[in-house]
């Protein structure tokens, strides 16, 4: 049971069916059909977030810190396009992940991933139908930890995996918003050209979200253009960062997982080239 991490009186996960639980299902997907991202204030309680922000601050060391230059895709340069193009324009990334690997079943972090109502209680918010809603098959990237440090933040992207559900841990002493685009582009469709105006600097379309620590956010990452902006002050940003797939197997590629965790494992080759659609990454 999850009652020392969650607040199931306010979320009642466990207790499908209920009247509780259908209300709070239809509210949660009326915030996802309106803009891609719903947020469930204080769903980890305050003791929850000790044993969280413990285990955090333990493994943070084991972060992987990347320094490079990166575009909205995780992709290699293309001179095929313009100058100018989405795809050709790079941004300092400067950013630490601890892998998913380092998360043991018994801690807090991956038995939130793992409990048994969770992953049916996010897919029912995202109101997808149970042959098209898996746990990311990565042993590297299923549950993480995002470790954000003075000054940086994460530029502008699309993640790999269709679905994102993050739970804020701690927050950095001020910075660290995050903002976000939602639909921006379809699994058909890259929508290249919105794309450039909001790298640009357009604001029109662009929403911004302060979350708390104990905060849940489930996000429609792979269609919204988001990132965090820079982080100020001494203290960390942690957030945890469960995902989910649209597709049995899908991992992350061999060439991000390298970029993101420094490593791969043999898993990544085996899954390279089974992807099931067009878009970059
Ligand atoms: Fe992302």
């Amino acid at each position: 049971m999850l009652q020392d991490l969650v607040d199931l009186g306010r979320y009642p996960i466990d207790r499908p069916g209920s009247r509780a639980y259908d209300q709070m299902i239809a509210d949660l997907r009326r915030e996802l059909d309106q803009d891609g991202c719903a947020v469930l204030p204080g769903f980890v309680h305050e003791e929850g977030l000790q044993q969280l922000v413990r285990e955090a601050d333990d493994v943070a060391p084991r972060a992987h810190r990347s320094f490079n230059r990166t575009n909205a895709y995780f992709t290699k340069d293309d001179p095929r396009f313009g100058i100018g193009h989405p795809i050709r324009r790079f941004y300092d990334r400067s950013n630490a992940f601890v892998p998913a690997d380092n998360f043991p079943a018994s801690g807090p972090l991956r038995r939130i991933y793992e409990y048994e109502w969770f992953m049916p209680f996010v897919r029912d918010a995202l109101n997808e139908p149970e042959d098209r809603f898996f746990r990311y098959d990565d042993p590297l990237a299923d549950v993480i930890i995002n470790v954000v440090e003075e000054g940086q933040g994460f530029p502008w992207h699309f993640d790999t995996n269709n679905f994102t559900v993050t739970l804020a841990i701690q927050n950095g002493d001020s910075g660290g918003t995050f903002e976000y685009v939602p639909n921006l582009r379809t699994s058909d469709d890259e929508n290249f050209k919105a794309v450039a105006s909001i790298l640009d600097g357009n604001r029109a379309r662009v929403r911004e979200l302060e979350l708390q620590p104990g905060d849940l956010q489930v996000f429609k990452g792979r269609y919204a253009l988001h990132r965090v902006a820079p982080v100020a002050g001494t203290r960390s940003r942690y957030v945890g960062i469960f995902s989910f797939v649209e597709a049995e197997g899908m991992c992350g590629g061999v060439e991000r997982t390298r970029q993101l965790y420094g490593r791969v494992l043999p898993h990544h080759h085996e899954r390279e080239g089974l992807r099931k659609d067009q878009l970059l990454d």
